[in-house]
């Protein structure tokens, strides 16, 4: 049956609750399976309630336009705080239908700093400690024992209310300095992890919207809080110091009751809150959680608990001014899985193996004697002697929790301040386990998946598979480089993973408000920082660097990344200034700074030399296999790399951003600065190939990654072209088509050969499996993409990195455009190209991405004599079907086919194939080849 549905959507989210962004964006997508439907217009109504907007009257808001455009701002009146609005949406198509969409509400948080009432309270007089672990020459921090940290406990507080009469409504807006736990009635509030979740404190704190309108019944009620240090004061980053953010964990939280007569009720935090030590003896985000059931207060979250022991809190003095309303996605546990196996080592511990790596935490089901202590040490390996090993060494990276029973039957424990990187759980003080009272909680933001990709060659499958648990597992509030180590924002695995993110995962609203921290985080000079948010304790490793090229032009790509994938110019708008300003400082660095030796050579090169970025450090192309990996110990120095290619690199991403500056600046209108950006990628490309290139066309760096990034960036003009892209073949073939390419080189690979028209060359490294490669680690069993290539060696030696990085996972949008042959040809998939590559080793695949406009798919087989091929193109957009390098027998047969077919709107002849350009809908063609 033909139909026709429009699914909406209000700031990111199915009818969400507490927005306080004032012009809420509202956006909506069409289903069909009609060919070649497109919308014409749209009409948006929005009312305070349901009737008066179904009979469209009283109307808040009204909009009609004659567009395409599936997103609207709010323009209209000022919205309430606290008030819910309904709206949707009246969709006229070019067959002359109209859709109309379900109603679709949203309610409003705070809008005004005064809608607080409630105070900030602390629980304890005292601040806390600040530790700066010390470190050794090589900038690591040793490990400290459990036993010798000097950890802080953590305290709960609880208040009780009275409920009179029957609610209508009701809410609790909180928020911490710390992590929180809201507490109700003994059960948990909400379905969020870690709240207030990481963001730049300094300018952005998020509170959390509730509804608790089910649990308040007439009567007496316990509203409870427990905070814990997480981000704000814990031991986090690499370093591992403490109190990054402040040194005193507070909470704020007011809870508003509307009673059916009308009337409303407040319940505030203040010092009515009634204070004690809670069971967590201490949790942290890396060290973990001691937790002593023994120490539980019986009844303290319930009423009627006796407060005489309790002491009052005391009110606060924290701010207000940088609260905002929780957006972006939540951190939730998002997935359960039971262990794969255990065994018991020599010890007598028991190591579960859950069979992957993931971020996440242990739930468990324990039967023990009272003052039992269970310990639970996460690791990502396991020996070859299936020996427990920690891979990650630094200082306060423990990763374990303890739990002291109390002696019940049964009693279950699950962290909830902590989260860790981990596949293997050594369990030490049970003297019998049964694996299925364990279960792993995988932790992450709730970003929707938006794509699936599966083809014939199930290593490539495995591999796809490892990409999405490596991106779930740093996507958790922020993108994080690791779940273990640094759980840190650092900004150059992002720009380099950002595309296949987008595929995986919609990013949007995730990276929009990343972003804004990546704002709060630029210097007056323009800087962009290596780590967003950029923590004290990574300013005190790296001793005044700030930012670093390729890594701080996420400023530039991540917003470019995020305007191609879901076509909304507003994140350019949103963005122009810091990437302008971030460019700017390149520009200034290049053309007043030259390194001590470059101060007095030709008036030529003094000229050219203002337009080579060449000082400051630079991490270059990072984890270059062949210069930062000794082939035979496996062992990584990591900073050789940085050493060998920040010379050049920086000057190859002044390119690359100054290139996406005049696309950006033309897509906005801004013409002054288009002819600005153009002239001035100009002349860095000229200084490049000045400085860079010599008299027979090599590159001064002679490297994999330095041909690649000079390829992709089109630095190089015909002969000079032609021998770089001839030295590069040479380079992969004298590598035995195994990668050299570093963080910085890899994402551009494949497209760089793809684009020399060397596919064969493109697959030999895709289906190599040996190291470097990514099906090396696929090979050696790898569950997530490690963080080196060499992260297990041949001989299945473990070394210390992480194995949960998400940066050379960075091939998994190419697998998607070019297996799967699903290629954006303008933004927000509005113009889509299906050509998958046959023939190179691959036998059928399948890919689906659901765009911003709806589904995108493509399937298809090829056999000897034939291919079948489906495709879904969604309303609104329009596709090209692009069969390339097949001989088709019965062409004309099949093109008259084709011209009969409803949707097809014209079929051209190519040479060795087809090419078919059609509107939306779903399509198969039956194409007979010659073998
Ligand atoms: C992180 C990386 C990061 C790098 C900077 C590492 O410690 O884990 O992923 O980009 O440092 O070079």
């Amino acid at each position: 049956m033909e139909k026709i549905s429009v699914n909406i959507k209000c700031e990111y989210r199915n009818n969400p609750m507490g927005i306080d962004n004032k012009n809420p964006m509202f956006s909506w997508t069409i289903q069909s399976d009609i060919r070649g439907l497109e919308q014409t217009s749209f009409e948006l109504f929005l009312a305070e309630n349901k009737e008066e907007l179904l009979n469209r009257e009283n109307l808040i808001w009204y909009l009609n336009c004659k567009s395409k455009e599936v997103r609207a701002v709010y323009q209209g009146d000022k919205l309430c705080s606290r008030k819910t609005y309904y709206w949707k949406v009246s969709i006229t198509l070019n067959n002359g239908t109209v859709a109309e969409s379900p109603v679709g509400y949203f309610e409003m948080a705070f809008l005004e700093k005064d809608c607080w009432k409630a105070k900030w309270i602390n629980f304890l007089q005292e601040k806390i400690k600040k530790q700066v672990p010390e470190l050794d020459e090589e900038g690591n921090a040793r490990p400290v024992e459990l036993e010798i940290m000097e950890m802080e406990p953590v305290y709960q507080a609880r208040k009780s209310f009275h409920v009179k009469k029957s609610v209508n409504k009701a809410r609790i807006y909180a928020t911490a300095h710390g992590v929180y736990r809201l507490i109700l009635d003994n059960v948990k509030v909400g379905d969020y992890e870690l709240s207030p979740e990481h963001t730049q404190y300094e300018n952005q704190l998020l509170y959390q919207v509730y509804d608790v309108t089910k649990e308040l019944t007439v009567g007496e009620h316990v509203i409870g809080a427990i905070v814990a240090h997480g981000w704000y004061a814990g031991r986090i980053g690499f370093a591992g110091d403490n109190c990054q953010y402040g040194d005193k964990l507070s909470l704020l939280m007011q809870m508003e009751i509307e009673y059916a007569d009308g009337t409303i009720e407040v319940v505030c935090s203040d010092e009515n809150f009634m204070v004690a030590k809670s069971p967590y003896i201490y949790a942290d985000l890396f060290v973990g959680e001691k937790y002593d059931a023994r120490q539980e207060l019986e009844g303290f979250f319930l009423p009627g608990y006796d407060e005489s022991e309790l002491y009052h809190a005391l009110s606060g003095e924290e701010a207000f001014d940088k609260l905002c309303a929780h957006y972006g996605s939540y951190i939730k546990v998002v997935e359960k899985i039971k262990p794969r196996c255990y065994f018991e080592d020599e010890n007598g511990d028991f190591i579960l193996d859950f069979g992957q790596t993931i971020a996440g935490k242990v739930k468990a089901q324990i039967k023990a004697e009272r003052n039992t202590e269970i310990r639970f040490e996460h690791s990502e390996i396991i020996g070859e002697d299936r020996k427990f090993i920690q891979n990650i060494r630094d200082a306060y990276k423990n990763q374990t929790d303890i739990y002291i029973c109390k002696g019940n039957e049964v009693e279950t424990y699950e962290p909830i301040f902590t989260y860790h990187g981990f596949r293997y759980v050594k369990v030490h003080g049970l003297k019998k386990v049964n694996p299925e009272d364990f279960t792993a909680c995988v932790i992450a933001s709730d970003i929707k998946k938006s794509g699936e990709f599966s083809c014939s060659d199930s290593r490539l499958n495995q591999l796809q598979k490892n990409i999405f648990r490596s991106q779930q597992s740093n996507m958790i509030s922020i993108p994080t480089d690791c779940p273990q180590r640094e759980k840190a924002g650092w900004t150059g695995d992002v720009q380099i993973f950002a595309a296949t993110a987008c595929y995986n995962m919609d990013m949007e609203d995730f990276f929009r408000r990343w972003l804004k921290d990546v704002r709060f985080e630029q210097l007056e000079d323009g800087q962009v920082p290596i780590i967003v948010p950029f923590l004290d304790g990574y300013k005190r490793v790296f001793e005044g660097i700030y930012s670093s090229a390729g890594w701080s032009d996420v400023a530039v790509i991540l917003p470019w990344i995020l305007y191609q994938y879901y076509g909304d110019i507003q994140i350019l708008k949103d963005n122009f200034e810091m990437m302008h300003r971030w460019v700017q400082y390149i520009r200034e660095t290049a053309e007043n700074e030259n390194p001590e030796e470059l101060k007095n050579c030709t008036n030529e090169r003094t000229e050219y030399l203002k337009y080579i970025w060449n000082t400051n450090f630079h991490f270059g192309d990072w984890l270059t296999p062949s210069v930062s990996i000794n082939t035979e110990t496996g062992v990584v120095d990591m900073m050789q790399s940085a050493y060998r290619t920040m010379e050049i690199v920086p000057t190859l991403f002044y390119i690359y951003s100054t290139d996406l500056m005049k696309k950006i600046s033309e897509i906005l209108g801004y013409h002054n600065q288009k002819a600005y950006y153009e002239n001035l990628c100009k002349k860095v490309k000229q200084a490049f190939n000045y400085e860079f290139v010599d008299e027979k066309g090599d590159i001064k760096s002679d490297l994999q990654g330095i041909y690649v990034l000079s390829l992709y960036v089109d630095v190089l003009t015909g002969d000079r072209k032609v021998k770089a892209e001839e030295r590069l073949l040479e380079l992969i073939h004298k590598n035995e088509d195994k990668l050299d390419t570093g963080f910085l080189s890899v994402p551009f690979i494949m497209d760089v050969l793809t684009n020399m028209n060397r596919l064969d060359v493109a697959y030999r490294l895709l289906f190599n499996e040996s190291c470097p490669s990514w099906l090396y680690e696929v090979k050696m069993g790898a569950t997530s993409i490690w963080e080196s290539w060499q992260a297990i060696l041949p001989n299945k030696e473990c070394s210390f990195l992480s194995m949960n990085h998400y940066a050379f996972g960075c091939i998994g949008d190419w697998l998607y455009r070019n297996i799967a042959g699903i290629k954006m040809l303008e933004p927000g998939y509005s113009k889509i190209r299906f050509s998958p590559n046959f023939d190179h080793g691959i036998a059928y695949a399948s890919g689906a991405y659901e765009s911003v406009l709806g589904m995108v798919k493509c399937e298809w087989k090829k056999t000897k004599t034939e291919i079948h091929m489906e495709v879904t193109v969604p309303v609104n957009a329009k596709a090209e079907v692009l069969l390339q390098e097949i001989n088709i027998v019965e062409r004309s047969n099949l093109i008259h086919l084709l011209n009969n077919e409803k949707g097809v709107n014209r079929v051209t002849e190519i040479d060795h194939g087809l090419f078919i350009e059609i509107g939306s809908g779903s399509f198969s063609f039956d194409v007979k080849v010659e073998n």
